[in-house]
């Protein structure tokens, strides 16, 4: 089967540097940051309004991919579970899903709250959110 190709649309400019002290998920981070989507991509932001909420897919650069069972949230008491029941950043393609809200737009620029994701992340998608 021919292999799909991805496009990094952009890159993530935030304060999270560590795996260890970032959020566990979106839901519960008031961190933000800034989605510098790239010019090629820029018309593909049009629509997109300050105060709404998006669904923004990041390629996890530096996650495990060889991995199939976790304890979610490293939480060993749970036992194993596999990856596809979990939201952990360790599947075989390492793709995050987060809801976040646009505070600002600045041409190709969106800052954005509710980050759980490191400094530097390739960005894959932007959707609205249903
Ligand atoms: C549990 S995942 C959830 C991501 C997304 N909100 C989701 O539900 O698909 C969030 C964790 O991924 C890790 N993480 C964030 N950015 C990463 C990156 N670029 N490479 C590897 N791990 C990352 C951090 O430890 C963060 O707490």
């Amino acid at each position: 089967m021919e292999q799909p190709i991805l496009q990094i649309i952009g890159i993530l400019h935030g304060d999270i540097t560590s795996r260890q002290h970032a959020p566990k998920n979106y839901s519960e981070s008031q961190r933000t940051g800034t989605l510098e989507i790239f010019p090629e991509f820029q018309e593909g932001l049009d629509g997109i309004e300050v105060g709404q909420t998006i669904v923004v897919l990041f390629w996890l650069h530096k996650s495990g991919r060889d991995v199939l069972k976790v304890y979610p949230r490293g939480d060993r008491s749970r036992g194993l579970r596999g990856v596809f029941a979990t939201r952990s950043p360790m599947r075989p393609n390492p793709i995050a899903v987060s809801e976040l809200q646009v505070l600002a737009i600045r041409g190709n620029f969106l800052d954005v709250l509710g980050l759980d994701i490191l400094d530097g992340t390739p960005i894959i998608d932007i959707k609205k959110k249903i």
